[in-house]
């Protein structure tokens, strides 16, 4: 089929971001298959669409104007399978568009363990790379082995391994402006022949043991992770977020031992380079926000990381309540909060 003869114009994007915004977008259109990014990509070279790009997901790390003058590509393409085995690694290929919690649970499926600690992450396999999604001390980059992408600058498809992709804490080369040129087609992971589980996240270990005792599958660690996940975070069908609004904020040796001498209770954690980890949410719950509202958005109950959607918000209205935060953060702590979703 032709790409553009799916082009549609001033569409709702409303059921298309998990944070709910009513947002219209000049063109869309949805991909499904490969050879439609040809005709996608010549029809954007002579300006018969917009000229900027928006390439989407699940929309579960978006927060959007009310009007988006882009060309939305709605990344549809579809497909998984193992593509090939080494001593030490299975490697598996899924498309763009497949779901990321049910590519996992596929993977666990068929034996082959490593991506359960990232399950129920929502969104696609082809934006997991954006930020090296990460959850109970697993990030996607422990399990990267390359991708495919079409690059709109040059028209032509080029191949990533994990060093260009420079993955780093919900970051890679693709989440800035710069890195906007590319639209991830496929991605490979490398799944160890030998597992090895990561349980030593906040109550993992401990609800495993209590459910399971001391032999537990992989499929285990993923339905208590899945079960830990749905008691903290809303789910996007019943109140709209975009999961984890801010990024925890990573401080010097120094600088986390000045806060924990007046903040005895701060929660911290080391990373690499006698850095610590702040956990933003207690930073937040400490100036008053958690549960509170700012108009249509609010602070979530029981996760003061979580922004969400009280009804009607627009992407202004996120911006205020989030500048708000970073002030009385700032003010507090003497510590900046990164946003984490891309604002649109
Ligand atoms: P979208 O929101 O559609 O897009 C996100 C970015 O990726 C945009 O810049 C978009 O342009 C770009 N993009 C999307 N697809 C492509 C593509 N094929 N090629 C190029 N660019 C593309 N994140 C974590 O890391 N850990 C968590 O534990 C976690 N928990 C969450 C819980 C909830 C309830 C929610 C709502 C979100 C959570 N997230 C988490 C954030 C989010 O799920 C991830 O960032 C996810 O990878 C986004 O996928 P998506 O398909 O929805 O991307
Ligand atoms: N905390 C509070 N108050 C709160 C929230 C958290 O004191 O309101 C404290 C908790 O008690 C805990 C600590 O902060 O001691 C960490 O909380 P939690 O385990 O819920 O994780 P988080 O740091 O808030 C991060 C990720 C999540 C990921 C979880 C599990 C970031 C920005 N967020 O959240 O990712 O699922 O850890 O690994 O790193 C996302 O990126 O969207 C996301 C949900």
């Amino acid at each position: 089929m032709n790409t553009l003869s799916t082009l549609q114009h001033q569409v709702s994007l409303k059921t298309s971001n998990t944070f709910g915004i009513d947002a219209i977008a000049d063109d869309f259109v949805l991909l499904e298959t490969l050879t439609q990014i040809e005709d996608l990509y010549r029809a954007w070279k002579s300006s018969t669409v917009a000229k900027a790009r928006l390439f989407l997901g699940g929309g579960s790390n978006l927060i959007l104007s009310d009007r988006i003058s882009a060309l939305v590509v709605k990344v549809a393409l579809k497909g998984r399978q193992i593509v090939a085995q080494t001593n030490d690694h299975t490697i598996v290929a899924a498309a763009a568009g497949e779901n990321w919690h049910e590519f996992v649970q596929w993977t666990i499926s068929r034996g082959l363990g490593g991506l359960e600690n990232l399950s129920l992450i929502p969104g696609t396999v082809g934006a997991a790379p954006i930020q090296n999604i990460g959850a109970y001390g697993r990030e996607l980059k422990d399990f990267f082995y390359r991708l495919t992408a079409f690059d709109f600058e040059t028209g032509e498809f080029r191949q990533f391994s994990k060093e260009e992709c420079r993955f780093a804490y919900r970051d890679s080369i693709f989440k800035p402006a710069s890195g906007k040129r590319f639209l991830i087609t496929e991605v490979q992971f490398a799944l160890p022949r030998v597992w090895k589980p990561e349980i030593s996240y906040g109550d993992v270990a401990q609800l495993l043991q209590k459910q399971r005792g001391d032999q537990f599958t992989p499929q285990d660690v993923s339905d208590v992770i899945c079960e830990i996940r749905q008691s903290k975070l809303p789910d996007p069908k019943q109140i709209g977020n975009a999961g984890s609004f801010f990024k925890n904020p990573v401080v010097s040796r120094e600088r986390r031992d000045q806060i924990v001498q007046a903040y005895p209770l701060c929660v911290s954690y080391p990373v690499e380079g006698e850095h610590f980890k702040l956990a933003a949410g207690w930073l937040i719950e400490q100036c008053g926000w958690k549960g509170k509202s700012l108009e249509r958005v609010g602070v979530f109950e029981k996760q003061a990381l979580v922004l969400v959607n009280r009804g009607g918000a627009t992407g202004k209205d996120v911006r205020e309540l989030a500048a708000q935060i970073q002030a009385d953060v700032a003010q507090k702590f003497s510590v900046s909060l990164d946003v984490e979703p891309v604002f649109i």
